[in-house]
């Protein structure tokens, strides 16, 4: 039976980050993915890093690519009430954010583990046994069945994975909210709108402006989540994008042919704990925020981090110290995420036909262009908190 010191199951960001980190550390880790390396490299997500998770990124030794071809940005735009008001991170936090497509990320990491054989891909039929003292994962490749023995287990396998489903209902709480609209995405080789992103509240409803390089535009409409795409030609989109935003920037908009167009459901979902035994689940297998503020992939990055220091201090000194604080610590920043991403879907999108909750939003709105206050505790979320306790002022 094949052996290793963690076993982590998907090859998303989190699970492929992790290897690679452990990998430079000396710990030895095989990564069991159901997918293609070319089916994973295809999926099109957000794009914007946090610092903390470039720094790890650059930590993990993958960062070359990212720094010389993404975007720095230093501020993003709020439109409302056919006006626009900057809100300037930098100036208020310090820190800036970095615009670089998670699938460039996942395609930087697969080269990076491509030349381990760490990786194996579209294995099938997964099984997590016995993770509370002698972890095994068995599984198919190839054609045969395998098992491999591991110290511990990594659940990197995302919200549909096994790893969370292994862990009996019982012993785990989970939180949930479905908003009850979707988004629209269509990506274009078009120049974007505007050099920073434009996150847009109107009467029609949500419209953020994003982009992916200087040449290729990111652009989301909320929609329904009975929606068709077949009733969406890229004029429609087009017309509708232009509808929700202000008249300067409507006049400027650049529309073209779409490379790709999809509809996603929004939905924040926390499960507690995150370690149940010598298993640990990371990233979207234990949460999931809307992807307003883009803190899916951050989120991921951060429970990595935490996760790579304990078990980097337990196979360097034996300690399992922070290791056991692993779920506390991961926790403590999801639900600060989930909280932020939360608020600042309510704030941006309309869905109820409820005149006072729209007031309201419309004076917040107001409030956070002329507030400092307002303004800063906006950014310091955007381009993500700290790693313990709040920052000093
Ligand atoms: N066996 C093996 N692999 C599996 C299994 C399984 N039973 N189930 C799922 N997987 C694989 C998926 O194919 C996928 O490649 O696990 C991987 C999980 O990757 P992601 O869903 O990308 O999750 P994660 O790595 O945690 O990434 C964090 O950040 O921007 C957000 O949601 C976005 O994916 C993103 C996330
Ligand atoms: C994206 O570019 O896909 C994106 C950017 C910022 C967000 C959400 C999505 O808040």
């Amino acid at each position: 039976m094949r052996s290793t010191q963690v076993a982590i199951i998907g090859a998303g960001p989190s699970g492929l980050l992790l290897s690679q980190l452990l990998s430079r550390q000396g710990i030895d880790s095989v990564v069991l993915e159901s997918q293609s390396p070319e089916h994973v490299q295809a999926r099109i997500r957000a794009g914007l890093l946090e610092w903390t998770t470039v720094q790890l990124l650059e930590a993990a030794g993958v960062g070359a690519r990212m720094l010389r071809e993404g975007l720095v940005h230093d501020g993003i735009d709020l439109a409302f009430a056919n006006g626009h008001h900057r809100i300037d991170l930098k100036g208020l936090t310090g820190r800036s954010v970095l615009v670089y497509g998670q699938n460039e990320l996942q395609r930087d990491l697969v080269q990076a583990r491509a030349a381990s054989a760490a990786v194996l891909w579209q294995v099938s039929e997964v099984m997590l046994h016995d993770c509370a003292s002698t972890p095994r994962v068995s599984y198919t490749h190839a054609g045969s069945r395998h098992e491999l023995r591991c110290d511990f287990l990594a659940g990197c396998d995302g919200y549909h994975g096994v790893s969370r489903a292994s862990v009996p209902r019982a012993q785990r709480a989970q939180y949930e909210r479905v908003y009850p609209f979707g988004w629209l995405g269509l990506l274009a080789d078009v120049p974007p709108l505007h050099e920073e992103l434009v996150y847009a509240h109107h009467q029609r409803g949500f419209a953020l402006c994003s982009m992916r390089s200087r040449s290729r535009s990111r652009y989301y409409l909320q929609c329904s989540l009975e929606e068709d795409l077949a009733q969406w030609p890229d004029s429609r989109f087009w017309d509708e994008l232009r509808a929700r935003l202000p008249d300067c920037y409507a006049a400027r908009l650049l529309s073209g042919p779409s490379l790709e167009k999809s509809i996603v459901p929004l939905r924040s979902f926390v499960t507690e704990p995150m370690q149940f035994g010598r298993l640990f689940l990371v990233g979207d297998a234990a949460h999931i925020v809307p992807p307003t503020g883009a803190k899916g992939l951050n989120l991921a990055a951060a429970d990595v981090r935490v996760l790579w220091q304990g078990l980097t201090e337990f196979y360097r000194g034996g300690s399992a110290t922070l290791l056991g604080e692993y779920s506390a610590r991961a926790l403590g920043r999801v639900w600060k995420a989930t909280r932020f991403s939360w608020w600042f879907t309510t704030l941006l999108h309309r869905w109820c036909a409820d005149p006072f909750a729209e007031r309201l939003k419309e004076a917040e709105l107001e409030y956070l262009a002329h507030s400092a206050a307002a303004s800063r505790s906006l950014a310091e979320n955007y381009v993500g908190l700290g790693f313990d306790q709040p920052e000093a002022p």
